[in-house]
């Protein structure tokens, strides 16, 4: 179980509803630090909302968090028909990473928009990192079903103080 503090804040210092609990990013770096590139290139943020771009490429359906994919995770095509359309590369990650919102009310809440479907965000994300490599969930349940090439290497309770609020944290390798 990951002790860690409660929702790190918006670019403005304001609350920012379904941020990383704070301290979260560095329990992770931690605990893989074997397994984590050091170039940041090869980590991939989904759902990343105002994760920094230093800790990695970014992916996100919003324009106000200026990610390097503007996408909708569920099947990573990006640009538009003008421009042509384009799919985030296949085996190109060591990790993906992904944060995506909790529930149906969250998502409409929070981010207004339907509750994504989290099997084919983890569909894209096995697609996109390299066999040997690691997709990574953070959400309030464990991901029901998962594609043949992944599997279940770590599951990690991840709370935050004051609220102790529990989620989970599942990671898969790429096989
Ligand atoms: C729980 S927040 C992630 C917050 C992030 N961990 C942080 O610390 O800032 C969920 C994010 O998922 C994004 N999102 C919602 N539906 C999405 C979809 N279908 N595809 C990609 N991103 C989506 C929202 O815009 C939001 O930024």
């Amino acid at each position: 179980m990951w002790y860690c503090g409660p929702s790190e804040k918006d670019y403005n210092n304001m609350k920012f509803d379904g941020a990383y609990p704070s301290g979260f990013l560095k329990n992770w770096k931690i605990a893989f630090a074997d397994y984590i590139p050091s170039d940041p290139k090869k980590i991939i943020h989904v759902c990343a909302g105002r994760v920094p771009k230093s800790e990695g490429v970014t992916l996100d359906i919003d324009i106000k968090y200026d990610p390097d994919y503007l996408c909708n995770a569920e099947t990573m095509r990006y640009g538009s028909l003008l421009e042509g359309e384009r799919q985030v590369p296949s085996d190109e990650f060591d990790w993906a990473i992904a944060d995506p919102p909790y529930n149906d009310e969250a998502s409409e809440k929070y981010y207004n928009k339907k509750l994504l479907n989290k099997s084919m965000m983890i569909k894209q994300m096995a697609r996109i990192v390299r066999t040997g490599g690691f997709v990574a969930i953070l959400d309030q349940t464990m991901p029901q079903g998962k594609p043949s090439n992944l599997e279940c290497v770590a599951r990690i309770g991840v709370t935050s103080v004051p609220n102790l609020d529990v989620r989970v944290l599942t990671i898969f390798q790429k096989i």
